[in-house]
């Protein structure tokens, strides 16, 4: 084989390996929201992969990455809750680019009397809005940019968003960007890691699994917002965009942004993009770029569209901010679950307008990937991630990689040997007992909104007991005296009687509530909820066997030996008495055993859609399963009945009707569970 055939063998290869790459990139980006890839590196990638099909056009796919747009269709979940709408108009994406010298051509290619509006890059989700008649009928995410999901219920929480529109044409689609802004971001992260749930990487990951949420009120204590960018529909008004955008600001008050300028020549654009690399920093939202334009409606259409891209705008993304820096030390911070987290501390530098001094290095194998020792030169890098990353090494002609890393080998809390579970990347401190930022960790859990959501005590102050000897366990909070807190500086009595109130209405917390917040490892939110449903007093529950256990729907073995391994602690056990001796619900008190000597949707499978009045679609999930059913989410001939609220989507009507699956209305089922046609 010669030189050039072996290259050509390589390059296919390479074809198709990114060709699967970014798809499990886009994948992970738009359906998981946990992206793995950064922006720079999928773009490069899908940069390259271009270059590559154009060499090797007997390599065509119609199905390549190329060639369509993400998808933020899940095929699975939850998204069957929403309704899915083909476009009107196919959502495409934008060509981009981190190269000013890019920009220049491109700008050099257009007609000279060209105007171009350069406006901010806004790094969340798209949104479609439909207006009939001037009235805000669908809020459609982009999908796969044919179809997409309706999220309306969720779009209506964003107040700035206005519900009708006087004198508008009889369609109007604005498109836009829904964003989470950085506060609340930051809010909900905080909340999260109190919860021991994973944390969003940035707040575009966070609006989007928002937006995909089932229950709206969730939706709109997250506090989503939006920025429009693009009129579509027939009989618009204006003959350039920007005229479209003022009319759509002045005259039907949608949230444009002001930072929106008509350009007239190359500096100008430079100008407006060098300018807002600055100023973007302290706007409330994440931006990625600028997005450049052209601003007359006839010459746009003269450029026209590829299949992906439109002709007439380009945008130019930021690069990453990125810095080197001295690795001074290596240190280890112990989790509130245990696990220990090397960091490095870093010489401080200046990062997206922070002072950076730390950064996590997650685990063992990655200071051995990058073969990272103290005193080496690092990379680090803050996209739209909150935590710092290290990205790289910089070694000089010579510099060798470290060869041996020994990971610290007892806790540096409390002396403990660590142990590293195989298969898992993570050291961890098995003293549970003792180990105070474990200790704390738990009554943080113990205290937070989900579980005993206890007004008042929250981290720092926990933290806080904790060294003043005033708290070492869960059963503690009970006993916390006013006097003792008062005297605290920074409390005094009013702190002192808001917290002692926090406690005692906790007292009411329903019992599957407080199984959660016992903080069993593995037991979640709505693990718990399960097993509280099963066993209805923590007496049944301390008997439980294995397999007792295990027959609960998302109790597997891991979880079943949990619970079993709790129950025999002694300190657990003396632990939920001084519990309940103070007051705190370890049984529940509905009347349930009718439900369950009456599980009258038995076998049966139900199909929820639409939008209901009487109870939520979470209530109506919970009663379904509580009676006996399951709730599924599409429509087949297995359906036992949908329960079908108002705004059903059409195509499970449709489905429904061809496989002759009866329709219940939510006053027919509460009839058939309650025996009464209201909540
Ligand atoms: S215009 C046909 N303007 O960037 C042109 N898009 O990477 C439609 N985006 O899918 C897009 N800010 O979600 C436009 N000022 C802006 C934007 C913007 C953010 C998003 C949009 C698009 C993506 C392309």
């Amino acid at each position: 084989m010669n030189l050039f055939e072996d290259i050509e063998r390589n390059e296919k290869q390479e074809l198709l390996n990114l060709r699967r790459e970014l798809e499990t990139a886009n994948r992970q980006y738009y359906v998981d929201n946990a992206p793995t890839m950064s922006d720079r590196e999928f773009d490069e990638k899908m940069h390259r992969l271009e270059e590559l099909e154009k060499r090797y056009p007997q390599m065509n796919d119609p199905l390549s990455p190329t060639r369509h747009v993400g998808s933020d269709l899940a095929e699975k979940g939850n998204n069957k809750a929403f309704e899915q709408v083909t476009h009107r108009y196919p959502m495409l994406s934008l060509a981009n680019t981190y190269s000013e010298a890019d920009i220049q051509d491109w700008l050099h290619h257009l007609p000279s009397d060209v105007e171009i509006v350069c406006e901010l890059k806004y790094d969340g989700l798209s949104i479609s809005l439909w207006y009939e008649n001037g009235t805000l009928t669908k809020a459609v995410t982009r999908g796969d940019g044919q179809k997409g999901d309706n999220v309306l219920r969720n779009i209506q929480t964003i107040r700035s968003i206005p519900q009708h529109i006087d004198n508008a044409p009889a369609f109007l689609e604005m498109r836009g960007e829904v964003l989470l802004p950085w506060e609340n971001f930051e809010r909900i992260n905080r909340e999260r890691e109190e919860q021991e749930e994973s944390l969003f990487a940035n707040p575009r990951n966070a609006a989007s699994g928002t937006l995909k949420l089932l229950d709206s009120n969730e939706v709109a204590r997250r506090g989503l917002t939006c920025y429009l960018y693009y009129m579509l529909g027939e009989h618009l008004p204006g003959q350039t965009h920007y005229e479209r955008l003022q009319t759509a600001r002045n005259n039907w008050g949608f949230p444009i942004s002001d930072a929106i300028r008509v350009c007239h020549s190359i500096n100008e654009v430079m100008d407006f993009i060098h300018q807002w690399d600055t100023r973007r920093k302290e706007l409330p939202v994440a931006t990625d770029g600028i997005v450049l334009k052209v601003n007359h409606l006839h010459q746009q259409e003269e450029l026209g569209y590829t299949a992906k891209t439109p002709r007439w705008a380009i945008a130019y993304k930021f690069p990453a901010e990125k810095q080197l820096t001295r690795l001074e030390k290596i240190t280890y911070q112990v989790g509130r679950t245990g696990v220990i987290t090397p960091v490095a501390n870093l010489q401080p530098v200046q990062l997206s307008g922070t002072m950076v001094s730390r950064a996590t290095l997650h685990n063992e194998d990655f200071v051995r990937q990058l073969g990272l020792s103290e005193g080496d030169m690092v990379w680090v890098e803050k996209g739209g991630e909150i935590i710092p990353k290290i990205t790289g090494v910089e070694r000089g002609e010579g510099e060798m990689a470290a060869k041996d890393y020994t990971f610290v080998s007892v806790c540096p809390e409390c002396g403990t040997p660590l142990v590293r579970v195989e298969g898992e990347a993570a050291w961890r401190c098995p003293n549970d007992k003792t180990c105070p930022p474990q200790l704390c960790g738990k009554m943080v859990h113990f205290v937070s909104r989900k579980a005993m959501n206890i007004d008042g005590l929250g981290e720092e102050t926990i933290d806080l007991f904790y060294t003043k000897g005033m708290l070492h366990n869960v059963a503690d909070i009970y006993a916390l005296n006013r006097d003792d807190i008062a005297v605290i500086p920074g409390f005094g009595t009013k702190s002192a009687d808001k917290i002692l109130a926090g406690v005692e209405v906790s007292k009411s917390v329903p019992w599957h509530r407080v199984l959660f917040a016992l903080g069993i490892r593995m037991v979640g939110e709505t693990t718990a909820k399960k097993i509280a449903r099963r066993y209805r007093s923590v007496d049944e529950l301390q008997w439980a066997t294995r397999e007792q256990l295990m027959s609960i729907d998302d109790v597997g073995e891991q979880i079943a030996d949990n619970i079993i391994a709790w129950f025999e602690d002694m300190d657990n056990l003396e632990m939920v008495m001084r519990l309940r001796q103070a007051g705190v619900q370890f049984a529940d008190h509905e009347n349930v055993e009718k439900v369950e000597d009456n599980p009258v949707l038995q076998g049966m499978s139900i199909v929820i859609s639409g939008t209901f009045n009487l109870h939520s679609r979470d209530e109506y999930k919970e009663m379904i399963e509580r009676y006996g059913g399951k709730n599924v989410g599409s429509v087949s001939k297995k359906t036992s009945f949908i329960l079908a609220g108002e705004n059903m989507g059409p195509e499970k009507r449709k489905k429904a009707e061809e496989l002759g699956v009866e329709l219940k209305s939510e006053e027919e089922f509460l009839v058939m569970v309650n025996g009464r046609p209201e909540a």
